[in-house]
Order: structure tokens, then C-alpha cells, then sequence
């Protein structure tokens, strides 16, 4: 199995549609053992949603901007595990007025929040967990949309996050290497989420992306994203990191729709 034997750690999991749920789902399948990580008040729905995984995994505390929830999970894994093989960045939050087409007028308080949690956080939990993973190397995956390269409506400082994400992608690709640790990032299409929801017109752009996909597009199944997250966190991709690879269904590939004949 793709994952045999892996030790993986996957954040992110708030609900059944959550994207990092689908990640644990495959990642599971394919033979991992994993443990999950969530915070605050949301830690019982992520243990509620952890009994519907095929093998109900633990779920440890990390609020990403606790240095002591940090820590706590590197004493807790390596306590298990001895070591990490890999782990999954699937988080993101911008308050309200960074997103929904106020860019203009965000205050820095609001931008700092985004990009603390949405994109500071990978460097920080790399750093926090790397005594797990430097004897053995391993692989890193965070969550992009778009790659980060165009201006989309409502995204705003989210976008702008996702764009400082992608770049810390490729600088701890840079310095983790000499551990063989393989950093790399997955540019998923829309899925519908809880994160999604707090992007105002988003349904505008799912419809446009199914429209638009050469593969097409189902914003209700997050299974391709999980199973391309496992790929890059097996040993099948040993020379691949600084990378964003798209999950998105050819969607980036193409300037124009397909004309209706050619689906
Ligand atoms: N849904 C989409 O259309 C889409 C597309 C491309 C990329 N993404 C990315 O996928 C990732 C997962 O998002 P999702 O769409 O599954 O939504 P989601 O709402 O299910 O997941 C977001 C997660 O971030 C966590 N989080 C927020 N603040 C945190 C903090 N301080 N510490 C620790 N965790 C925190 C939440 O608890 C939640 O589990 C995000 O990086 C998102 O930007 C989503």
C-alpha cells in the first residue's frame, strides 16, 4: 500500500467536508497511521468526525498561534512514534473584513491575523516538529488554491496569504532539504467547506470551475485532493519539493472554456 507503515500527522480535520478529512481518509486506505490535530471549541466536532475515519485516530490540540499546543504535540508524537514521516498543513483563517471585497480598507490587524495563520503557521509547525523528522526525512503538504498567481473577487488577504504560503513552500523546500525533507504544496479547486463558506461568491466560482475543467469539476468531493495529498506524502515523488501541483482538474491549464461541442 502507497502509505504502509507511514507516521502521519494531518490538521485541519472541523468537519466531514473539510478537506483534511478526506486527506485522513485516504491517507488511512492507504495504510498510514495518522493522528489529528484541532483547537478550542471546535476539538469535539474533530472528535466526533474522527469516529467516522476508518480507524478513529487520536486528535491532539494545536492552535496554531500556541507555541505550548506546539509543543505538546512534538512531545506527544515523538512519546508514540519515536518519529514523524510527514505532515499535512491544512489551515486557513482570515477575519471577516480581509475577506469579501473590502481589500482596500482591511485593517493590519486583520492582515496579521490571515497571514499568521494562513501561512506564517507552516514555518512554524515545520520548525516545531522537525526534531521528529531530521533523522529520517519525510514530506510536508500545504494547502493552495490557484497557486497563488491571480487576484480572485471576495479572496482578498486570504489570496494574498495564499501567495506568501506558496513562497514559504519553497524556502523551507530550501533549507529542510539537507534533512530530506520534501516540502511541497496541493492547488485544490473549490471544494465546499467551512473555509469556503466564509468566501462570499464562491458558488459563482465553482460553477465557473466545473464549467471551465477540462477533467471537470465536483465542488461536493474533496476525494481527488486527499488522494493527490497522499501521493506526495509517499515515497513516489522522492525528487519533488518547492512544488505546488494542482489538484484542480486541468482547470489552470486553460486561458478559455472548452466551446460546448468539444465536452
Ligand atoms: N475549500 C476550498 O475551496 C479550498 C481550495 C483550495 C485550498 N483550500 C485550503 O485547504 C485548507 C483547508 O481548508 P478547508 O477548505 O478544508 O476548510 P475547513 O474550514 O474545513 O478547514 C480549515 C481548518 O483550519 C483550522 N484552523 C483555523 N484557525 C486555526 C488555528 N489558529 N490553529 C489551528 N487550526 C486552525 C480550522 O479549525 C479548520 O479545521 C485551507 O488551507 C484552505 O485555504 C481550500
Amino acid at each position: 500500500m502507497l502509505l504502509e507503515g507511514k507516521k502521519l500527522l494531518v490538521t485541519g480535520v472541523l468537519d466531514r467536508r473539510s478537506i483534511a478529512f478526506s486527506i485522513a481518509e485516504e491517507a488511512q486506505r492507504a495504510g498510514a497511521e495518522i493522528v489529528l490535530t484541532s483547537f478550542g471549541r471546535v476539538m469535539s466536532i474533530t472528535r466526533m468526525m474522527a469516529k467516522r475515519l476508518p480507524h478513529p485516530p487520536d486528535v491532539l490540540e494545536l492552535d496554531v498561534t500556541r507555541a505550548e499546543d506546539l509543543a505538546g504535540v512534538r512531545e506527544e508524537l515523538g512519546r508514540r512514534w519515536g518519529g514523524l514521516d510527514g505532515w499535512v498543513h491544512s489551515i486557513a483563517f482570515a477575519p471577516d473584513d480581509a475577506l469579501g471585497g473590502r481589500f482596500l480598507t482591511t485593517p493590519w490587524e486583520s492582515v496579521a491575523t490571515a497571514f499568521r495563520i494562513s501561512a506564517f503557521s507552516l514555518k512554524e509547525v515545520a520548525m516545531g516538529l522537525l526534531p521528529l523528522m531530521q533523522e529520517r526525512g519525510g514530506s510536508i503538504v500545504a494547502m493552495d488554491f490557484d497557486n497563488a498567481v491571480q487576484a480572485w473577487p471576495s479572496y482578498d488577504w486570504m489570496g494574498v496569504s495564499k501567495a506568501a504560503l506558496v513562497a514559504i513552500v519553497r524556502y523551507l523546500a530550501r533549507d529542510l532539504g539537507r534533512y530530506r525533507i520534501r516540502v511541497n504544496a496541493v492547488s485544490a479547486g473549490p471544494v465546499r467547506t467551512m473555509a469556503a463558506r466564509g468566501v462570499p461568491g464562491f458558488d459563482a466560482i465553482q460553477e465557473e470551475w466545473a464549467r471551465r475543467a477540462p477533467l471537470g469539476w465536483d465542488a461536493s468531493d474533496p476525494s481527488p485532493v486527499g488522494k493527490t495529498v497522499c501521493a506526495l506524502l509517499s515515497d513516489y515523488l522522492p525528487a519533488t519539493t518547492g512544488e505546488v501541483v494542482h489538484c484542480d482538474g486541468g482547470h489552470h491549464a486553460l486561458a478559455y472554456p472548452l466551446p460546448e461541442q468539444d465536452r
